[in-house]
């Protein structure tokens, strides 16, 4: 009898085993089938604000990664376990100090996506973000929420640091290399933010309205190259509605285009916010609500039940949120260690990131030589700027400085000017905590020390002690906020300018040198000013390592290989978007702050009453002509045209040859010589100008780009580059497809946009095209700016 017993309790156990499978990545059908409809719901919602808000921890997500921006819910009937998102892009963004633990949590402080992309080097990007993985892994995180790829459409937009350009396939073969080593290391990422989040102003309730050739051809186009040469575990959503639309909410955008079209097979997760609609959401493919609310599974639980949310489409999506779940290391059980080599990394990032820096301005001054008394102002060269504000922030356990790194390289920082610039920050530091509310802006990044004001008298008294000086110009941005066309941002401040013409009308009297460091997020002003000093090297904001990887290369350590992944213009109003971007617009509803409210408690504040122009809605009338597309095909004067960059050596360029193979795939190849007599990298743009007749088009596009391996004086290398016909078709909006046409083409090999060293012709036989789905449209379309 007790026999019997045992053999039915065992029976029962087993049957209740197989209507609780545990999750393993071949039995995904059996776990779905033994969900219920609530546990779906949960899986499709993260576990709230969790870890990143302090005060708001729940007990689980506390002890996951704190800090980490997000978790998903676990499961644990069916084997699922809680998986841990963080930020993101700039290195793994954790809370480096833990309650009662003596061990620290930093990370390191990796270079913008913007320097990434101004390295023009492929597998270098690569090679730094495999050491950002291995951080996300190390430190327990199973995905982390970058790149950052949305275009710079305007240079003013508060996270253009984050982001690589304004030409979209710079922008996709970069996001495709930084997604390969990240994931390398058996992590996800998170590209974002999918799509149009071109402006921080009014970003969750911002209307891009946009029409299809300039949404594919421009800002679809980065994530699509992505898409299709690395496999992104996930996209993030954007805030913003697209022609209409909340793009979490898009079923074109999401669906149609990123998982028809394009093949995505990842999940996609909202940004960080509840908004209402989440049946929509479900329904156009959203797989995960970030960083979830528990309003938001009860909109999926009530959704089917009601049958506004189809089963399967909930089942679609988990399916997809299991898929995901089995590949982390979470899920695999990883132990992590807590210690990634930032040793290391952080010499992977003093060195990479030179690769980064572009020089504008040279006059032979540059690598320092017979100088060793260096007179160094301007805040930033005691305070430097490693990285942007907002979720973008990392927080690493040191910033080197330009002061530090001058004298690793052997020369001496005047001490009275360095006392007196040290003093000034600790008391504006100390001015700027006091006036602080603190909280959630606060924790995301600290705001620029304001520059102080020097005496042409003090400047002279300092000129008889020093050899050289050198001012490190400073501006920051970040999430939420987008920056401003006025001085201190985009142009220089008054006491900036003085002090810089001081400095030189007091050491060019001298027969002394002076050199501007930009150790800026961003574009800015530089025409009305940039012949007053004799170099100007644009450090942008290159990571932890940033005043040790700057005085590098001034010393010649190292050198700057680095070219513009956008237009520096002469005025803020010759860029075209200028007219429809929010121009100093700065009162409240941007965003950050606002997370998580939904519009109708927006509105009680008066938020998103006002429609505003390129605040409520923003026109994208300049259509696809952004940055060089415009510059080069009218013929506009710039500062610095896209692509430019100064070495410290000289490079000829010769013997074009572009070859057609049968199925029109173009080979392009080109010798560079090092003709200067230091060593140097050289990064060559391949620029294609499309027959005439059809649709307008720029003047040339930047289709293909390589960059040389580090030539000695004299030392050559043959570049080839491939285009197949895809990357070289427009987007025709009649039709709806893609379109190369047949005829002449001709491939320029610039050195920038506006230097091209080598031309040669080659002729397509035949005319392709690449219908696509008419969707994602307008209600009406958008009145462009006619070029040509
Ligand atoms: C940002 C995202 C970020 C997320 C989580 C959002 O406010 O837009 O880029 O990944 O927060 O921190």
């Amino acid at each position: 009898m007790k026999k019997i017993f045992l053999l039915l309790g065992a029976a029962l156990c087993t049957l209740s085993l197989a209507a609780q499978p545990k999750l393993n990545k071949n039995n995904i059908d059996d776990v779905l089938k033994a969900m219920t409809l609530q546990e779906k719901a949960t899986l499709l919602v993260g576990s709230g604000w969790g870890s990143m808000v302090a005060g708001s921890m729940t007990a689980s997500d506390a002890t996951l990664v704190p800090g980490a921006a997000g978790t998903t819910r676990a499961i644990p009937r069916l084997g699922i376990p809680q998986t841990v998102l963080a930020d993101g892009p700039a290195g793994i963004r954790i809370e480096p100090i833990r309650r009662g633990d003596p061990q620290t949590y930093y990370a390191t402080g990796f270079p913008v996506g913007t320097v990434m992309a101004s390295t023009w080097n492929t597998p270098l990007v690569q090679e730094l973000t495999t050491a950002m993985g291995e951080e996300v892994k190390e430190y327990g995180a199973d995905v982390l929420l970058a790149p950052g790829l949305d275009l710079h459409r305007n240079p003013l937009c508060g996270r253009n640091f984050e982001y690589f350009s304004e030409d979209p396939f710079l922008t996709g073969k970069m996001a495709a290399a930084y997604v390969n080593g990240v994931q390398s290391q058996g992590v996800g990422v998170s590209s974002k933010h999918f799509a149009f989040n071109d402006q921080e102003t009014n970003r969750m309730e911002n209307d891009a309205v946009v029409n299809p050739r300039a949404a594919r051809e421009m800002y679809l186009k980065g994530f699509e190259i992505m898409v299709k040469e690395s496999d992104p575990w996930t996209i993030m959503s954007s805030y913003n509605k697209v022609n209409g639309f909340y793009a979490q909410q898009s079923h074109d955008l999401l669906t149609t285009i990123l998982r028809d079209e394009w093949g995505f097979k990842g999940i996609v997760m909202t940004d960080w916010g509840n908004k209402k609609g989440t049946e929509q959401a479900v329904i156009a493919g959203n797989d995960l609500m970030e960083p979830g609310m528990e309003n938001e599974i009860q909109r999926i639980v009530e959704g089917v039940q009601k049958g506004t949310i189809p089963m399967a489409d909930v089942d679609r999506n988990v399916r997809r949120m299991l898929e995901y779940i089995v590949r982390t290391p979470r899920f695999q059980g990883y132990r992590y260690s807590n210690k990634p080599d930032l040793k290391a990394h952080g010499e992977l990032v003093r060195k990479a990131a030179a690769e980064g820096l572009v020089l504008l301005e040279n006059d032979g001054v540059l690598p320092l030589k017979g100088v060793k008394r260096v007179a160094l102002y301007g805040v930033g060269s005691y305070d430097f700027i490693a990285g942007g504000t907002g979720s973008g922030n990392v927080n690493k356990a040191y910033i080197r400085n330009v002061a530090d790194g001058l004298r690793v390289n052997g020369f001496e920082v005047n001490q009275g000017i360095e006392t007196w610039y040290q003093q000034h920050i600790a008391l504006k530091k100390t001015e700027m905590a006091n006036n602080s509310t603190g909280g959630f802006m606060a924790m995301l990044g600290s705001a620029v020390v304001p520059e102080m004001e020097v005496s042409r008298s003090y400047i002279e008294r300092m000129e008889k002690a020093t050899d050289i000086a050198i001012l490190t110009i400073s501006r920051n941005a970040g999430e939420g906020g987008d920056r401003k066309a006025v001085d201190g941002d985009w142009t220089l401040t008054g006491a900036e300018r003085e002090m810089l013409q001081n400095l030189s009308d007091v050491y060019h009297v001298a027969g002394k040198k002076v050199v501007v460091v930009l150790n800026v997020g961003g574009v800015i002003e530089t025409a009305s000013w940039k012949q007053i000093p004799d170099a100007i090297l644009l450090a942008w904001t290159p990571g932890q390592e940033g005043g040790y990887t700057v005085a590098d290369v001034l010393s010649g350590a190292s050198y700057p290989s680095g070219k513009l992944p956008m237009t520096f213009p002469v005025n803020y109003f010759d860029i075209p978007s200028s007219f429809n971007f929010p121009y100093n617009y700065s009162a409240g509803g941007s965003g950050i702050g606002f997370s998580g409210i939904d519009e109708e408690t927006l509105a009680l504040f008066g938020y998103a009453a006002q429609k505003q122009p390129n605040v409520d809605e923003t026109q994208y009338k300049e259509g696809i002509w952004v940055g060089y597309r415009y510059f080069s095909t009218v013929g506009k004067k710039v500062s610095y045209p896209f692509g430019f960059g100064l070495g410290y050596t000289d490079f000829a360029y010769s013997k074009p040859v572009v070859k057609v193979a049968k199925d029109g795939t173009v080979t392009a190849s080109i010798i560079v010589t090092n003709t200067g007599s230091s060593i140097g990298k050289e990064s060559v743009q391949l620029y294609v100008t499309a027959p005439d007749g059809g649709l307008v088009k720029p003047v040339f596009e930047l289709r293909a780009f390589a960059k040389t391996r580090e030539l000695k004086p004299g030392e050559s290398q043959a570049l080839t580059m491939t285009v197949d016909p895809y990357t070289l078709a427009s987007f025709n909006e009649a039709t709806s497809a893609w379109e190369t046409a047949a005829g002449a083409y001709t491939a320029h090999f610039g050195a920038s946009a506006a230097d091209i060293r080598a031309t040669a012709p080659f002729k397509l036989a035949k005319a392709q095209s690449w219908p696509v789905h008419r969707v994602l449209l307008p209600k009406e379309p958008v009145s462009e700016i006619t070029v040509k």
